[in-house]
């Protein structure tokens, strides 16, 4: 089956609900996943959900979204600010990729600051915690719907 998003998540997001709940907020990954599960089947847009703590199966899990989705959703979490792997097989699959972060990474500490996931976004959204997610999905449906497949 082809179409639809792939949402995927990098280090320690696993923890989402445990860690930091003050910077991170108190919802777990999969219930954040079951809020964009409901908004894609309200929408009827296919959504997958995949989450590594490592950087080698994000890249392989990148390189197999590249016919099978129409878009990716990414919080790469750590791997945001230094992963060139990640940002050059983003790069290769061409498909829009929305970058999302929980936490405004702009206000934290500077080795934040930069994004490598950023230049290969067609956006990004970060700094409403869990709610970041949903905007980002709304985002790509509207994407989606335009029939916007590539970042061209
Ligand atoms: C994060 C921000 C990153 O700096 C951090 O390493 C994370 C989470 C966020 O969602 O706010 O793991 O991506």
């Amino acid at each position: 089956m082809s179409g639809g998003i792939l949402v995927l998540n990098g280090p320690n997001l696993n923890l989402l609900g445990q860690r930091e709940p003050t910077l991170y907020g108190n919802q777990s990954l999969e219930e954040i996943n079951q809020e964009l599960e409901e908004m894609a089947s309200a929408t009827g847009i296919r959504v997958e959900f995949f989450q590594s703590n490592h950087e080698g199966e994000l890249v392989d899990r990148i390189q197999q979204a590249r016919d099978d989705f129409e878009l990716i959703i990414i919080n790469a979490g750590a791997f945001s600010h230094y992963s060139i792997a990640l940002h050059d097989a983003l790069r290769a699959v061409n498909l829009p990729v929305i970058e999302v972060h929980l936490s405004n990474i702009y206000t934290r500490e500077e080795f934040r600051h930069q994004s490598l996931i950023s230049p290969v976004a067609v956006g990004g959204i970060f700094g409403f915690g869990a709610l970041s997610y949903r905007l980002a999905f709304l985002a790509a449906c509207e994407i989606i719907k335009k029939g916007v497949r590539s970042k061209g």
